[in-house]
This record gives structure tokens, C-alpha cells and sequence, in this order.
């Protein structure tokens, strides 16, 4: 079969096992970058990136400019749908996301119907980015999953245990349920709208998969997922969708078993002893973000040990989890040689 695009990273979405596999870092727009950091520090703030385009094209591009990455991720955040679906949302300097704790009057109140218009400047910044990009970078969009982004619209902040969902999910499971399925009929409207803007992959964040309770683990985060992957596929099918549960532990098979285009490794999967187990045609990921910080025999050894464990199947090179503000610029560059030398 005659491929429509060369382009690495769909390449590898669609099952390639290239020689060198294609890179990006997943957070690659960020703190860590001064040119990122001198433009925050011009914005009145983080929500103001994320719906100007021209501030979200520029940072964007930042990390394509220096250091030539396979994709790039769309600038914006996980929050938007919540922002969208109309909860209060601002980002609280030095600490992180905050958004007015949502209650079961709050829930039945939600409604998907102004998201699309409420997130504009998002398709805008996305079309934008599909001319300023190399012909050779894919543009990857991204939503959160449902029960991760549930966890901060019910506690109103981030939280190490998701204790506060939890809770809620326990004592208003109607209400519960029904706030599942409002945000996986929002966020399907969202990434098919991306699609439409230009986005040419998809990226769904379970950044909480660790928390979601054992005996809820279908109802709040694989079928609503696989409801996502559905309902993006029936409008928008020549798309390629990856999965990241974060922290999923042995529950990657699960997730596997959703028929995403490729599922994101964190740093703890073990490779050698569990990679065989997955059918999802592509992986991605699995760096662990603190050898990019240490970076020399640290960063050197990982990277090989991950290309070979890989070898001979469809992967694209990325981190467990995203890159941390401390990490030198300098390590980013010695990865991108890694991972570009011939032999693995
Ligand atoms: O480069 C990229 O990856 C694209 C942009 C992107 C951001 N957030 C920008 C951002 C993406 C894909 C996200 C996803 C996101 N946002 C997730 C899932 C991925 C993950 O890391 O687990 C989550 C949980 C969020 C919610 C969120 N946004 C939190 C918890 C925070 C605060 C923590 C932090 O790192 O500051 C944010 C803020 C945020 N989102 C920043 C960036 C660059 C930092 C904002 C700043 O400049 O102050």
C-alpha cells in the first residue's frame, strides 16, 4: 500500500517500525525553555497563552525550532473542556490549576453546547500551526480523559490521591456518572473540532489512571476512553489515537485492550518482561524524566536500553511522563543525538 504522508510519526502510528524512531517529549512547550519562561513573563497568565493563538502558535514552535522534534503538541491544557463546559478555571502562580469545586447541582447544570464556541481561539491557533509547521512535523492535538479531568473539576485543584473524586464518586454516583459521560461527550465535540482545525493525532491524557479505584476502573476510565476513541473514530476515522494511562501498572493490559493507535509507556513499565503482552500496533514513551535531568551515562544507558527493547516495532521515542522545568536544555540535545544514531 502507497502511504499518503511519509511523515514519521504516522508512520509509526500506522504499525512502522522504522530504524530510527521518531521523538517528541511530551510537556515539551514549557518552563524548562527560557524563550518559553520571557513570553510567560509578558502574559497576564497561562490561560492567556493558551487562547491567544499567536502567543500559542510562537510557543508551540519553540521547541520545534531548537530542537527539531518529530511532532509537536499542541499548546493548551488538559483543563480547557472543564473551562469550556463553563467551570471557573485560573491558574494560581507558583501552585497550579484552580477551578470552582463542582457540586451535584453544578453537574446537572453542565452543559456541552458552548464548548466548541467557547474554545475558538484553540482551532484557530491549530490552523495557524498547520501552515507555520516543517512539512515533516506532525501536529498532535490532545484532550484529558474523563476521569482525570473529573479529579480537578470535583476537588477545584490537583491532588496526589484524587480523594476528593473519590469521595464524590462514592456518595453521588449518579451524579458521578453523569459527569463522566457530559465530559466524554464534550471531549469527543473537542478533538473532532481539533481534527476539522488541522490536528492530524490525537493524544488522551490519564494522567490518574493510578487512582481510579480497582473495582471502577471500567466504568470511569476504560469505557468512557473507549467511548472517546468510538465517537472520534465515527466522525473523524483516518485519525490515529494514542492512550496514556499514566501509572497504570499492571492495568496496561486493559488499556490495551481499548484498540487505541498506540499507548504511552510511563517510566515504570517494565519492557523486557511486559511489552510482548501489548497488541496496541504502536508504543510510545517510557523515558523516565529525571535520567533527562541527570543526563550523561544516566540518559546514555536508558536511551539504548529503550531502543533496544523496541527494536523491530512500532514506537515513538518520548518520556514516561512530562519534562520537568528543571531539566538543561543541554540534556534535551543529547537526547535528540541519541536517539537519532543509527545503531541502537
Ligand atoms: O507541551 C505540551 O505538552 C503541551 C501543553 C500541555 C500543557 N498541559 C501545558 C501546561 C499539555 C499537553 C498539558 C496537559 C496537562 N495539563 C495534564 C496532563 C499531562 C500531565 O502532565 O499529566 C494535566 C494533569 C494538566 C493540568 C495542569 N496544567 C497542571 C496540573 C498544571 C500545573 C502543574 C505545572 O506543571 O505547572 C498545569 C499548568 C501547565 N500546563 C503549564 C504548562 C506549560 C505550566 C504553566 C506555567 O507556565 O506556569
Amino acid at each position: 500500500m502507497v502511504l499518503k504522508t511519509d511523515k514519521a510519526v504516522l508512520r509509526a502510528l500506522r504499525g512502522e517500525a522504522l530504524e530510527i524512531p521518531p521523538l517528541w517529549m511530551m510537556r515539551q512547550a514549557g518552563r524548562y525553555l527560557p524563550e518559553y519562561r520571557a513570553l510567560r513573563a509578558k502574559a497576564k497568565d497561562f490561560l492567556e497563552l493558551c487562547l491567544t493563538p499567536d502567543l500559542a502558535e510562537e510557543i508551540t514552535l519553540q521547541p520545534i525550532r531548537r530542537f527539531g522534534f518529530d511532532a509537536a503538541i499542541l499548546f493548551a491544557d488538559i483543563l480547557l473542556v472543564p473551562l469550556g463546559l463553563g467551570q471557573k478555571l485560573w491558574f494560581q502562580e507558583g501552585e497550579g490549576p484552580r477551578l470552582e469545586p463542582l457540586t451535584v447541582q453544578k453537574i446537572s447544570a453542565l452543559s456541552r453546547g458552548q464548548v466548541i464556541e467557547r474554545l475558538l481561539p484553540v482551532f484557530e491557533t491549530i490552523k495557524r500551526l498547520r501552515k507555520s509547521l516543517p512539512a515533516q512535523t506532525t501536529l498532535i492535538g490532545f484532550a484529558g480523559a474523563p476521569w482525570t479531568v473529573a479529579t480537578y473539576m470535583i476537588a477545584g485543584a490537583g491532588s496526589d490521591d484524587s480523594g476528593a473524586a473519590r469521595l464524590f464518586a462514592l456518595k453521588e454516583p449518579k451524579a458521578f456518572a453523569t459527569l463522566i459521560d457530559v465530559l466524554v461527550d464534550a471531549t469527543v465535540d473537542y478533538l473532532v473540532a481539533q481534527v476539522n482545525a488541522g490536528a492530524e493525532v490525537l493524544q488522551l491524557f490519564e494522567s490518574w489512571a493510578a487512582t481510579v479505584p480497582a473495582e471502577s476502573i471500567a466504568e470511569y476510565s476504560i469505557k468512557p476512553l473507549a467511548r472517546i476513541v468510538e465517537g472520534v473514530r465515527d466522525r473523524a476515522p483516518d485519525v490515529p489515537i494514542i492512550v496514556f494511562p499514566r501509572g497504570a501498572g499492571s492495568n496496561y493490559l486493559r488499556y490495551d485492550a481499548i484498540g487505541a493507535d498506540a499507548l504511552s509507556l510511563d517510566a515504570h513499565v517494565v519492557l523486557d518482561s511486559f511489552v510482548g503482552m501489548l497488541k496496541t500496533p504502536c508504543l510510545q514513551g517510557n523515558l523516565d524524566p529525571f535520567r533527562l535531568i541527570a543526563g550523561g551515562k544516566a540518559l546514555e544507558d536508558s536511551v539504548r536500553h529503550i531502543r533496544r527493547a523496541m527494536n523491530g516495532r512500532a514506537f515513538i521515542f518520548n518520556l514516561g511522563h512530562g519534562i520537568r522545568q528543571e531539566t538543561p536544555v543541554e540534556h534535551v540535545e543529547q537526547l535528540v543525538r541519541l536517539v537519532r544514531e543509527k545503531a541502537a
